[in-house]
């Protein structure tokens, strides 16, 4: 028999990008939302959608005021220093995470994603998904650059990925193992490349991305509940 439901979840959030396209001095994550800084939130939203541990990963020079952040969760969180590129801070946090059967890598820079698509991504996960993401349609038209020209693509046949993606734990150390230096933009991508299938599940607007000072707005007055 199967114990599907008694499978260990870690979440690791990574939040050691210093937000270059935001362009505030503290790195982005540590940016608060309407009082609470990013990455609180996104390591809320982890533990509120069914994570039992998460790994923050943090800016090197910004472990210990990251800590600070969580000094009510000291038994559910750890931060730990992350590396040059995301996915180096994914790897680090893998080394984190134990004996966790179930993990989910989830931008910090995604604080507002409603716990139930957390949830989601876990079940799927669950029922045996090896690697899962959620998704949402694009919704602007979309060309494809030709030299000097453009040609319209039918943009139904895209869809725009958010975190957190979900993995087989075994399976994402695999995939980082044979990742290697070559770069991958996400962690989905990188199981593709052992042949692993890439599971979608419904994403949801408000797992948006913060990246350009627009965003925050956009963050501030959804948090403050004035959307
Ligand atoms: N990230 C990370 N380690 C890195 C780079 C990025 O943990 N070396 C994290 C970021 O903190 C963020 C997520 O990966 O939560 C998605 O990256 P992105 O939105 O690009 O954030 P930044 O890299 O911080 O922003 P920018 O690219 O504008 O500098
Ligand atoms: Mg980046």
């Amino acid at each position: 028999m199967t114990s599907h439901g008694n499978q260990e979840v870690a979440a690791i959030v990574v939040a050691a990008g210093s937000g270059v396209r935001l362009g505030h001095e503290s790195p982005k994550a540590a940016i608060e939302i309407a009082g609470i800084p990013m990455v609180t939130r996104a390591t809320q939203a982890m533990l509120s959608g069914g994570a039992n541990k998460v790994i923050v990963v943090a800016p090197e020079a910004w472990t210990e005021r990251f800590g600070q952040f969580f000094t009510h969760y000291v038994d559910r969180v750890r931060v730990i220093a992350g590396g040059l590129l995301r996915q180096d801070s994914v790897r680090l946090g893998l080394a984190h995470i134990g004996s966790a059967e179930i993990v989910l890598v989830h931008d910090a820079a995604r604080p507002l994603v409603p716990p139930f698509i957390v949830d989601r991504v876990i079940e799927a996960v669950r029922e045996g998904a090896p690697a899962v993401i959620p998704v949402i349609p694009q919704v602007d038209s979309l060309r494809r650059i030709r030299r000097s020209w453009t040609v319209a693509v039918d943009r139904s046949t895209f869809l725009r990925v958010q975190t957190p993606q979900g993995f087989d734990a075994q399976i994402l150390r695999q995939a980082h193992a044979h990742a290697g230096d070559k770069e991958y933009t996400d962690d989905a991508t990188m199981c593709e490349a052992i042949d692993v299938p890439v599971m979608t599940v419904p994403g949801d607007s408000l797992a948006f991305k913060i990246t350009e000072p627009m965003d925050l707005v956009l963050a501030e007055v959804i948090a403050r509940g004035e959307a």
